[in-house]
């Protein structure tokens, strides 16, 4: 295993190990210069990928945020939720700053997010009484059809009775949930998009197993985090996917353990968007401060992002799940000028210490987080480019997260921009 992430060897991961949004897009992008391969595995439309480079500020939410590796074949695997209005605007996008996508293959077995899966979780969503927060994207749906193997999937986009299908699908959909779906002009609207995308339709693990065996540089590109996890996340207030290790092998039959470096990546504190508990959450002016200087607002949905206090329960359960070697801890440099710093370490429920208390979003809403205190500094770090050099008291932050997860930060971003980063 390198040292550092700078010279990294693939196979390698990046998973999100906090509710999403941790800066996944840029590290991806830093880290895929050297990539042969960068694979997207979870997720759908729901993701909201920033990349800010020389090029330009790109929001990806399909296309995997090693596109602007012109070498690097692009893949997006079958678990994930393909939307092709999405991806045809992010197409136009990367367009119009001359990248090209030329690489991407998109897997024939993914499915198809179609305007009734959008409808369906508006529907749904309205109806709850305890809301979920979804992005709208139609995310909860779609997985819902995949698994009663239902809905069109990506390689229907090549069959000549692709028209036919669609048809008969907007019939029952009509029928069964109640919908008035016009079936024409969906084949309208699908007809446009199979025009752009019908070239990048293929099978991604041929190609991924001959770079294996190649043994090539492959990055694995997580989206969300693994507390959104459908099954190891907070249940109900999760997503449909599964934004851990399990994902790579759910779209591309990868046994984690051909990982040679698996990279958790979160935030220097916590956000949460969309419903849900989050036990180290803050409240009042720094909160509003992290949300102002962090630009906490959703790439997706332009919500406002709760922010809290790091919670190191729950990224010490992501780290030892996943098997993370290295941690990415990114803005760092928010939490420049706020004086007295909280780390979140263990919880108590009625006033019992509690071990970890993950799946069950009832009682993670209950619990007390218990924090050690660190001292903050003020020092502008945006500049800074190793870690030596970093104020005495952002060394002890970062040490102590090490210290408590056991596992080293080998990356620290201390701004939005590419470079704005620390490889230690
Ligand atoms: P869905 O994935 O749109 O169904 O949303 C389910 C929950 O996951 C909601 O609380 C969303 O806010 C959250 N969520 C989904 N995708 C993301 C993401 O990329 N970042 C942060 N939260 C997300």
């Amino acid at each position: 295993m390198p040292n550092t992430l700078k010279n990294w060897k693939g196979p390698m991961a990046v998973i999100g190990i906090d509710w999403g949004d941790s800066g996944k897009g840029r590290l991806v992008d830093d880290l895929s210069s050297t990539a042969q391969i960068v694979a997207r595995y979870n997720g759908g439309s729901n993701t909201g990928h920033t990349v800010e480079n020389n090029l330009g500020k790109f929001a990806l939410h399909i296309m995997p945020s090693g596109i602007f590796n012109q070498w690097a074949i692009c893949l997006v695997g079958r678990n994930v939720a393909v939307d092709l209005q999405s991806l045809t605007e992010e197409m136009s996008q990367l367009d119009k700053a001359d990248v090209s996508y030329k690489k991407l293959v998109i897997d024939e077995q993914a499915s198809l997010i179609m305007p009734w899966h959008r409808m369906r979780d508006g529907i749904r969503e309205k109806l709850r009484v305890a809301k979920v927060g979804t992005t709208g994207k139609g995310i909860g749906p779609v997985f819902a059809d995949r698994t009663e193997r239902v809905g069109p999937l990506v390689k229907d986009l090549k069959s000549r009775d692709f028209v036919k299908k669609i048809e008969e699908e907007v019939k029952i959909q009509n029928k069964f949930y109640k919908l008035n779906l016009n079936p024409k002009s969906i084949v309208k609207e699908f007809g446009v998009y199979q025009k752009k995308v019908k070239t990048f339709i293929g099978k991604t693990i041929p190609i991924l197993r001959q770079a294996l065996k190649e043994k090539k540089n492959i990055l694995f590109e997580g989206a969300q985090g693994y507390f959104l996890d459908i099954d190891a996340g907070t249940y109900p207030f999760v997503t449909s996917s599964n934004p851990g290790v399990v994902g790579i092998t759910r779209s591309y039959d990868l046994h984690p353990s051909n990982l040679i470096e698996v990279i958790g990546i979160t935030k220097a504190y916590t956000t949460r968007v969309g419903e849900g508990p989050m036990p180290t959450k803050i409240d009042g002016y720094i909160s509003q401060r992290i949300i102002d200087v962090g630009k906490e607002v959703g790439t997706t949905t332009g919500r406002i992002r709760s922010p809290g206090w790091l919670d190191l329960v729950l990224i010490k359960e992501a780290t030892e799940v996943n098997r993370l070697t290295a941690l990415a801890i990114t803005k760092l440099d928010v939490l420049s000028g706020i004086s007295k710093l909280k780390l979140g370490i263990s919880y108590k429920l009625n006033g019992k210490p509690q071990e970890y208390i993950g799946h069950d979003a009832e009682l993670l809403s209950q619990v007390k987080p218990e924090y050690i205190n660190l001292p903050g500094w003020t020092e502008d770090i945006s500049n800074i480019r190793s870690f030596e050099k970093l104020p005495k008291n952002a060394k002890a932050y970062i040490r102590t997260i090490e210290k408590f997860t056991k596992v080293p930060v080998k990356f620290i971003s201390v701004g939005p921009r590419r470079g704005q980063v620390i490889y230690v």
